[in-house]
């Protein structure tokens, strides 16, 4: 095993002297910096949010298209920008090939992990099996990447005093995230959450991400920031200066997650200087402007023509500009020693409400094997749609207790299957008014044809509960050779540099 896969690295060496390969070293974090990890060098985001919309479908995954990412790549060269920020990519698909296109001008990727689709609803918190599938693809497609910078679990969630609860449910995916990248991935790809600015909670969202266990906090945090507009503000009058002082003894990376507010067009930048120089420099770890291509929102650096070339706007020349004129200061690796506190977790008020008991990880087993212990389950009918499926479940709820299926981050009290999918709950709440309510008689599962009767093949699901799912090796698929290579490689200690060869 060994023997081969050391010929292997050998053959792949050999054909890169006469390909050419500029592989990107995975950036690490050391207290509250990113660090180049091969040379040691502090690293700062030069970043853009990158998410060109479709017109025709809408959501369109950026990393999927190589053209369009040839494109783009080489911009963004031009302006120099060392980071992309993506919001929604479909793990189905293959980006390996964008994803080396970034990694040969060195672009790194920091990627949004929840889709709307599948995320935590602010005003209604849930976070079940659909979503925690969905986030686990995800990762296991894109772990794999050199260049793949982090992870964010979640982009402004609660983004406001009425909806601080949904935080608890954040914050248990974010902990199911971390759990599965240090069991599955040779590298710890650092996991992270983007907040909004809103001034009633911002301090306490901020304590929370880096608060508690280890396992639970974040590993850096993105401030959504649109504080400076226009040229008539400053540092001081833009509330940059108030910002950086809020999160000047944060202990895990600081940086913009998006910046670059627009009420003032063409948009010149001025806030770079003070992102890139010595005020902001020692606290944050850069930025990640918004964004790359002009849609409807009119935020783009360029317009993405009906012939899929791309122009440049006016912003984009103004942040070249800018961008040339800035020369972070960083500090080495081997020199960074501080280490400084995690934060203490906001105290439960009217406007803090999440408990410090979080959301279970969900169990598909769980929710499998309590389906096979019903003998009344939801018809196909009333599954066929996701809409249907939240009336349904309303109807039932104001007939029977929802205890079971239904969770309160405020309180901390999950009910044992409220991470399973909704057509589970509605299966599940169907047979406990058949059971509870119905006395067993055939006539109690109907619902006018939304239930229907079956054989359990299980005579309880008291087992259920207990059940967990297995942790995942690494994923088979199309980015799984070059992992598990470089994985061994890593094992059988062979330079960093090697290792970073392969995939090409
Ligand atoms: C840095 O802060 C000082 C003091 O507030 C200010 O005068 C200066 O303009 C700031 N520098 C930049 C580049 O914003």
């Amino acid at each position: 095993m060994v023997h081969l896969l050391i010929a292997a690295a050998a053959a792949l060496a050999t054909t890169c002297i006469f390909g050419s390969v500029s592989a990107l070293n995975p950036i690490t974090i050391k207290g509250s910096k990113f660090f180049d990890s091969a040379t040691g060098d502090q690293f700062f985001i030069k970043g853009v949010a990158y998410q060109p919309r479709s017109h025709t479908t809408g959501f369109s995954d950026p990393l999927s298209k190589p053209d369009d990412c040839k494109r783009d790549a080489s911009l963004m060269k031009s302006l120099g920008l060392n980071t992309i920020r993506v919001y929604q990519v479909d793990p189905s698909l293959n980006h390996d090939e964008c994803m080396a296109t970034f990694e040969s001008v060195g672009i790194y990727l920091i990627l949004d992990l929840t889709v709307p689709k599948y995320s935590i609803v602010r005003n209604n918190p849930e976070y079940d099996i659909n979503i925690w599938n969905q986030v686990r693809d995800t990762i296991d497609t894109f772990k794999g990447y050199r260049n793949i910078l982090g992870f964010f679990a979640g982009n402004e969630v609660t983004n406001d005093k009425s909806t601080t609860m949904a935080s608890a449910y954040v914050k248990a995916l974010l902990r199911d995230i971390k759990t599965h990248i240090s069991s599955t991935s040779p590298r710890r790809i650092p996991v992270g959450y983007a907040n909004n600015d809103d001034p009633d909670v911002r301090l306490q969202i901020q304590a929370y991400f880096n608060c508690g266990k280890e396992e639970e906090r974040a590993d850096f945090y993105g401030i959504n920031l649109y504080e400076w507009c226009g040229t008539d503000v400053d540092y001081q009058t833009s509330g940059y200066a108030d910002r950086t002082k809020e999160v000047a003894t944060y202990s895990v990376p600081v940086f913009l997650s998006e910046f670059g507010c627009n009420t003032v067009l063409p948009r010149t930048f001025t806030e770079v200087q003070a992102i890139f120089g010595p005020n902001m420099t020692s606290t944050w770890s850069g930025g990640i402007v918004y964004e790359w291509s002009e849609e409807d929102n009119r935020y783009g650096l360029v317009n993405i023509n009906s012939d899929n070339t791309a122009k440049p706007l006016a912003d984009y020349d103004y942040l070249q500009k800018t961008l040339a004129s800035v020369h972070p200061k960083g500090v080495r690796m081997d020199a960074f020693k501080e280490e400084r506190s995690i934060s203490t977790c906001p105290a439960n008020t009217d406007m803090w409400e999440p408990n410090a008991h979080l959301p279970p990880t969900p169990s598909a087993g769980a929710c499998e094997c309590m389906m096979s212990s019903l003998n009344c389950v939801a018809s196909d009918q009333a599954v066929a749609t996701t809409e249907n499926l939240g009336t349904l479940l309303n109807t039932i709820c104001g007939m029977a207790s929802c205890d079971d299926i239904t969770s309160n981050g405020k309180t901390g009290v999950y009910g044992k299957y409220s991470f399973c999918a909704p057509a589970q709950k509605l299966s599940y709440m169907y047979n406990f008014y058949h059971v509870n309510m119905g006395k067993k008689q055939p006539t109690s599962c109907s619902f006018n044809g939304m239930a229907k009767l079956t054989t359990a093949s299980k005579s309880s699901d008291k087992e259920c509960m207990a059940i967990k799912d297995p942790l995942l090796g690494p994923k088979t698929g199309s980015n799984s050779a070059g992992w598990a290579i470089t994985y061994n490689l890593v094992l059988v200690g062979l330079t960093a540099l090697t290792a970073s060869m392969l995939n090409f």
